[in-house]
């Protein structure tokens, strides 16, 4: 059995990964904890809470943790998740309740519990787990592998020309566990833009597969929407999702490239910018796998078995 923690900024896309995840036979999910990033911490916590229940599986502690980034001011993403992150559904209240415990005391107490076991999912701005790498020098030691959705790979941002949402949140908290020797996975934004973008057969799919596709299509209204009135492509992308797939199912990457990589935090026109040296003409150590490429379907065929 595996042993996931899932930091999240809970919002649309990031809930279908959370639906994955929790319905992943092969894996426990040990804990989430939650980061403002999409939406403000509270309405994270409060989105976590909802995709616990709505996944009819077991519930995992829920844990609210940093409510900023580091240095910069909060960056939202309202405009592409909608107000409540999750496409404007009005959804009730949680039954479930957050813990007390703060999420970086979260990280870190699992990963002592799990010692060398535990496999860290980040689905948000990187704040947490940097401030749990401050607090436990040791936590590289303590964790497994960390899968991170963020960055845009070799392909412009999504935020700016340089940057990724996730990344451009807080890109100081990204140095840190770029620097921190954490074993990671970095899955950019490009890879669910690709082939596992979900289109309209796949929406078609989903609302016919069960009332989790239906759900899955009705809270990335927003997303889909933004996807409208930017591009002519009709549908939306699940860089969350993809990430999650690629850490329930690591067989589904094609292409990867170990690389040494690094962030720009000093910049204002570059922040966010997450290099890879992919013809290694730096001569500096690796320190993270980029996924540039992820079987063909395998993304969709595990994604409808999960949410059938
Ligand atoms: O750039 C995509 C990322 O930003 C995803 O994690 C999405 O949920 C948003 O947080
Ligand atoms: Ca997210």
């Amino acid at each position: 059995m595996r042993h996931f923690l899932i930091d999240t900024d809970t919002a649309s896309d990031d809930a279908v990964a959370l639906l994955m995840a929790l319905r992943a036979p092969h894996i426990t999910v040990e804990a989430i904890t939650t980061v403002a990033g999409n939406c403000p911490l509270e309405q994270c916590v409060k989105n976590a809470l909802l995709c616990v229940e709505k996944s009819s599986t077991y519930h995992p502690p829920v844990y609210a943790g940093m409510t900023k980034p580091l240095f910069r001011a909060r960056y939202h993403s309202h405009h592409i998740h909608g107000e409540d992150g999750m496409g404007d559904m009005a959804l009730p209240p949680p039954s479930l309740a957050v813990e007390s415990m703060h999420a970086v005391d979260a990280i870190i107490e699992h990963a002592s519990r799990f010692q060398g076991k535990l496999e860290i999912v980040t689905l948000g701005p990187l704040t947490n787990l940097a401030m749990a790498v401050l607090k436990d020098p040791d936590l590289a030691q303590k964790v497994k592998h960390v899968y991170i959705m963020g960055g845009s790979g070799l392909t412009p941002g999504n935020i700016t020309p340089l940057a990724e949402f996730n990344f451009y949140a807080d890109a100081e908290a990204v140095h840190l566990v770029l620097q921190s020797g954490l074993s990671v996975t970095v899955v950019g934004w490009e890879i669910g833009m690709g082939e596992a973008f979900i289109n309209q057969d796949d929406i078609d799919c989903l609302n016919t597969l069960s009332d989790l596709g239906r759900f899955a299509v009705r809270c990335n209204r927003t997303l889909m929407a933004f996807n409208a009135g930017r591009t002519d492509r009709v549908g939306f992308d699940l860089p969350d999702p993809t990430t999650m797939a690629v850490a329930l199912f690591p067989a589904i990457i094609e292409n990867c490239i170990e690389a040494h990589t690094w962030i720009e935090y000093h910049s204002e026109k570059s922040y966010g910018h997450f290099v890879i040296d992919s013809t290694q003409l730096t001569f500096q150590a690796t320190n993270a796998r980029v996924v540039t490429s992820i079987k063909s379907g395998m993304f969709k065929q595990k994604l409808f078995s999960l949410l059938s």
